[in-house]
């Protein structure tokens, strides 16, 4: 157990139209992001994680942890504007002795700690990756309503996070988006930019995010679906 993870939590889920941060929303039995939170703690490989929130959400997300085990460390740490941002936070707030870094969206609550054990094996021999599955659909770039480019779908991955990274490469990424104002969805995109090798582990069909209430719903239908399996 040696790896340090960061959970962006600090949105506030627009796009879910509800009343809160959709990451304090149940789900069956509990918020979003106690499961995400969970399936981290159950994770061998993870020894420490940090959560960035907005401050409005600290009570709320200080009541999960103290729902949870106890058995690692959960630091709350100041969110910002973007996700970028939140991310920047959360790396200028590592313990010291961390050199890589694993960072997984609160929103991703069906990743399995397995997947977390794989990334974190993953970090020990590559410098930058990201969770991705294979594109089932055919993609298509469109320019107002017109197609442009029908890309081989062979070569596309849809992302997903765990995205993990060596602490100092990512830094410097952050710092020079900061510098020339780059805008990015993902910590891969800012490494990719400044010339830097990332690779793909294979992540999870089920590892959705949870962004709108339909997703709401199939996450329920999927952990309903591992919990009757388990009961097998
Ligand atoms: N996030 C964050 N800080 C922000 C914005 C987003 O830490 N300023 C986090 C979210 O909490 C989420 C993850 O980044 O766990 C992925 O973002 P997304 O799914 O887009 O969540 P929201 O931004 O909350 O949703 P929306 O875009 O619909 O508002
Ligand atoms: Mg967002």
């Amino acid at each position: 157990m040696t790896c340090h993870l960061l959970i962006p939590a600090a949105g506030s889920g627009k796009r879910m139209g509800a009343d809160r941060n959709k990451l304090l929303l149940p789900l069956i039995d509990k918020p979003i992001l106690q499961w995400t939170l969970e399936a981290a703690i159950a994770s061998e490989a993870i020894a420490w994680i940090g959560v960035m929130a907005q401050p409005h959400d600290y009570p709320d997300f200080q009541q999960i942890f103290n729902e949870i085990s106890q058995l690692k460390p959960i630091r709350l740490i100041q969110g910002g504007a973007t996700r970028q941002a939140s991310v920047f936070n959360g790396l200028k707030s590592l313990p010291a002795d961390c050199d890589r870094v694993l960072i997984h969206d609160g929103a991703r609550c069906l990743a399995t700690p397995e997947l977390f054990d794989r990334c974190d094996a993953a970090l020990q021999r590559m410098q930058g990756f990201i969770a991705a599955v294979p594109v089932k659909d055919t993609i298509k770039v469109v320019d107002g309503l017109t197609i442009v480019d029908t890309p081989n779908r062979d070569r596309l991955w849809a992302a997903q996070t765990p995205q993990g990274f060596h602490l100092e490469a990512l830094k410097n990424a952050h710092l020079k988006a900061l510098e020339l104002g780059w805008e990015v969805t993902d910590d891969a995109a800012l490494l990719e930019k400044v010339g830097l090798a990332v690779q793909i582990v294979m992540g999870e069909e089920t590892n959705l995010k949870v962004t709108t209430q339909q997703d709401l719903a199939i996450a329920e239908f999927i952990l309903k679906q591992r919990s009757s399996s388990n009961k097998l």
